[in-house]
């Protein structure tokens, strides 16, 4: 079978991960998706950058509007971010009947209902497992895993740029400004880090996992939202002494009243596993009532855990889109005569 054709709108930090992984690791993804998945064309401001990415095979563009009027491309991939052009392109993506995959939780969080119901309207699917907690797969915990629970709470440490910021300040006794410098150079931080350091970031992930987990709409503008500026070097270090340390919380709750929304710095006794949760790592603890406290942990963002969820989502849309019923199925892919991969 021909091999599923995307366009990519955005070949930065993530973007470019998402080109590498791809290509790296296309055996397997194609295995597990029952069929080639290829990124065949890339819209991007500065072609030059996206030239030095994907070589001479992918077509560039800097028109992101020529990919979506492109036919044979069935899945889009914005990677752009924002609320502004972004919002327009996926929505064209939508009503040209593309597949969409999107890592941009300001977006969803805030468009998200008017999105969805656009996608839902043209029978499309909207992705989105890297929009929340980069590499960990919390979306699909939530939606796949955990479906069959109610879910009570959920907490997490959902914004690496904080937690980094709160894990330097505290061990290395580094200033605030200093640090901030160093995730954005490590590529952690947003294109605005206000996003980061004001708790908004965090709330848009916030916002999109309560969605999933409660089934209410995506509600952007009723989270109560505190970043970590008012935070000093002194507030971490008595919160030690206390035996506490200070983490950037999202915290979605199921109260009698409504759904409870919240993002802001939080004392989590030092002992609990969340605490020890230190650099630009994530960790998102949920409650369900069949299934207990379940605990996710991983890369929240940069280049290749991002990607991972990106693809992950590729290969999602791609099983659903092939025509063959079986390979909708999220089986276990066997490789006829893959001897090298059998346990010894
Ligand atoms: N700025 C975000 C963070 C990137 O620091 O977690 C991943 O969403």
């Amino acid at each position: 079978m021909k091999p599923i054709q995307v366009g990519l709108l955005g070949i930065g930090v993530v973007g470019s991960g998402t080109f590498n992984v791809l290509k790296r690791n296309q055996q397997e993804i194609q295995r597990r998706a029952g069929r080639g998945i290829e990124i065949t064309m890339v819209a991007d401001l500065d072609e030059a950058r996206a030239r030095a990415v994907v070589g001479p095979d992918v077509q560039v563009v800097n028109d992101a509007r020529k990919v979506i009027a492109n036919p044979d491309i069935d899945i889009v991939i914005e990677l752009i971010g924002g609320y502004g052009i972004a919002k327009t392109l996926v929505l064209e993506a939508i009503a040209a009947g593309k597949h969409v995959v999107t890592a941009n939780k300001a977006l969803l969080a805030v468009h998200g209902t008017e999105i969805f119901a656009a996608a839902s309207a043209k029978g499309v699917m909207v992705a989105f497992e890297a929009a929340v907690a980069g590499g960990i797969p919390i979306i699909k915990a939530l939606r796949e895993g955990l479906t069959a629970n109610r879910i009570e709470w959920i907490a997490g440490i959902i914004n690496g740029t904080t937690n980094f910021i709160l894990s330097e300040m505290r061990s290395k006794g580094l200033d605030f400004g200093v640090v901030l410098k160093e995730a954005q150079r490590l590529g952690y931080a947003e294109a605005d880090p206000t996003f980061d350091i004001e708790g908004i970031d965090a709330a848009h992930k916030a916002t999109i996992m309560s969605a999933i987990a409660f089934g209410v709409p995506v509600q952007f503008d009723k989270a109560y939202v505190e970043g970590i500026t008012k935070l000093s070097a002194q507030d971490i270090k008595y919160a030690e002494q206390l035996g506490y340390r200070i983490k950037l919380l999202g915290i979605a709750k199921r109260r009698p009243e409504g759904i409870e929304l919240r993002v802001h710095p939080s004392l989590v006794p030092s002992k609990r596993l969340i605490a020890n949760v230190e650099g630009a790592m994530n960790a998102v603890v949920v409650q369900g009532d069949a299934v207990g406290t379940t605990l996710y942990y991983g890369k929240g963002a940069g280049s290749e855990p991002t990607a991972s969820a990106v693809i992950a989502d590729l290969v999602d849309i791609t099983r659903l889109h092939t025509a063959d019923s079986a390979q909708r199925v999220p089986h276990l892919a066997f490789q006829p005569n893959a001897m090298s991969d059998t346990p010894i």
